[in-house]
């Protein structure tokens, strides 16, 4: 006889045959306790009300109550008065532990002091503006804002993201032309998709450049990646012009990671050799907003609309779990751009660019751009002066932007050693060798983030590690206070 499979319980996906023989309060009883010695329901995890459970299954409420209890006296369920009813400690299998990364990265030791760079000043997140947008967006959105949208992006975000890209990196932006994507990572997935469906083989990167998820999405998407040197006016055009590269990606208004800026003449190079080899440039704008003593450098792609795919990301400006980011696709490449985006997600999602798109519009994305510029520009001046009076031989460049500097180390000082130093101190330091291709690790060079760092930190993180950074028998300067070592507690 067909099993008569009636009162179902989607909330815990359980169901009961009301033409067995075993009662209804065993049957109910059985799959809970199966649930729980499965593993299925873990520890802590909340059961429905037995009225809400009663109403699923079509049984009375004091029939799930008497099987709730039943069950609390063998120990698998505890509930206590005015809360739900929850699996009992020790019954079955306990909590789930915390998710293995999936991406396969080692957890980060913990440190009391990090320099790693890459990441903006998570405390500082604008959160009451964020969630203010949020509501706005959420409050005004049409109907039609839940639905699947333009793959491109939101008409209302590609409108107000292009005035500002006009209006503070003069890039020449036309919200027709921009696809709206999850950061600079999927940017740079979806143009060399583009790019490997219109026949580029080869694609150049800096050296030093991204250590290695930037190759490994070149690897991804079946391009070959070749790398180019940068030099101190930035990517070295001669050589890329020698390569047989017909797309390069760079950083050129400061260059990740050794933090030069594209010199003007390199600037037209690039856009003459972009052009007499029909190539791509594509642009990682990333920490542009963050410019300190030099006048602001314009984004390249407003030079050469037509050869410039720009990256723009939040991730510096904001956040990087905001994941949004943006991308200003030269007119050939649009299309091609789109429908890579369309076949990866479908789309960002809507009402978060609708909240970015208010946060542009009402002024207070500008408003917490001009209060993190003041606040990086405190922390670097902070690190330039802990340099000085800690580790004094140690030149610092790469200063011009963003929020990492690069600490050039006096002979013989090791770049390994000093980090490995630094670590046992429980002092993050990170080394340019990473970021080269040879990984070479001459001329000795540390990579400081201080993003993610108040003064206070920086300071005491450097006094911990100034001898590592001095040559042996050097001084460090007359108004360092004494002592290194351990940075007391974790400190921000
Ligand atoms: C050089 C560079 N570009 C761009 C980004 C931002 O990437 P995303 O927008 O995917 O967070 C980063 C992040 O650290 C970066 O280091």
């Amino acid at each position: 006889m067909p099993i008569e499979w009636s009162g179902l319980a989607p909330e815990l996906l359980l169901a009961l045959d009301r033409r067995s023989d075993d009662p209804l309060h065993s049957q109910l009883e059985g799959r809970l306790r199966e649930a729980i010695r499965s593993g299925r329901l873990r520890t802590g995890e909340r059961l429905p009300s037995s009225r809400e459970l009663a109403r699923e299954l079509g049984l009375s409420r004091g029939l799930v109550q008497d099987c709730y209890a039943q069950l609390q006296a063998e120990g698998y369920l505890e509930s206590r008065v005015g809360s739900a009813t929850r699996v009992a400690a020790g019954a079955g299998v306990p909590a789930a532990a915390p998710a293995p990364t999936v991406t396969g990265r080692p957890a980060r030791p913990v440190l009391k002091v990090d320099f790693r760079s890459g990441v903006p000043d998570l405390a500082s997140f604008p959160r009451g503006d964020w969630v203010w947008a949020l509501r706005e967006a959420c409050r005004s959105a049409p109907n039609a804002a839940f639905d699947y949208g333009d793959p491109s992006g939101s008409p209302v975000l590609r409108e107000v993201l292009a005035a500002y890209m006009r209006r503070v990196r003069a890039a020449a932006a036309d919200p027709d032309l921009m696809v709206i994507c999850t950061g600079f990572a999927q940017g740079l997935n979806l143009v060399l998709r583009a790019l490997a469906r219109n026949g580029v083989r080869q694609v150049a990167f800096e050296d030093p450049g991204y250590a290695d998820t930037a190759p490994a999405t070149a690897a991804l998407t079946g391009v070959e990646a070749i790398r180019v040197p940068v030099d101190e006016c930035g990517i070295d055009v001669s050589a890329l012009a020698r390569s047989p590269a017909r797309a390069v990606v760079l950083t050129p208004a400061h260059q990740w990671p050794t933090g030069v800026v594209l010199a003007p003449q390199r600037r037209l190079e690039l856009v003459a050799w972009a052009a007499s080899r029909d190539a791509t440039i594509i642009e990682d704008d990333y920490d542009a907003e963050f410019r300190y003593d030099r006048e602001p450098v314009g984004a390249l792609q407003g030079l050469a609309a037509d050869r410039v795919a720009a990256l723009g990301t939040v991730s510096k400006s904001l956040a990087p779990s905001v994941r949004l980011g943006w991308i200003l696709c030269p007119p050939s490449l649009a299309a091609a751009i789109t429908e890579e985006k369309a076949l990866s997600d479908r789309g960002s999602p809507g009402i978060d660019q609708l909240a970015l798109a208010r946060l542009l519009e009402s002024g207070r994305y500008d408003r917490h751009l001009r209060h993190m510029r003041a606040t990086y520009a405190g922390r670097r001046t902070a690190l330039v002066e802990a340099l000085a009076r800690h580790a004094p031989e140690v030149k610092v460049t790469g200063l011009a932007a963003g929020f990492h500097a690069v600490a050039h180390l006096p002979e013989p000082v090791s770049e390994q050693a000093a980090v490995a130093g630094a670590r046992a101190r429980s002092v993050g330091l990170y080394g340019m060798s990473a970021y080269r291709s040879t990984g070479a690790v001459t001329p000795a060079q540390l990579v400081l983030g201080f993003g993610d760092l108040g003064e206070r930190a920086i300071q005491s993180g450097i006094a911990a590690v100034g001898d590592l950074l001095r040559p042996p028998g050097a001084a460090q300067s007359g108004r360092a206070s004494a002592g290194s070592g351990r940075p007391a507690g974790k400190s921000r």
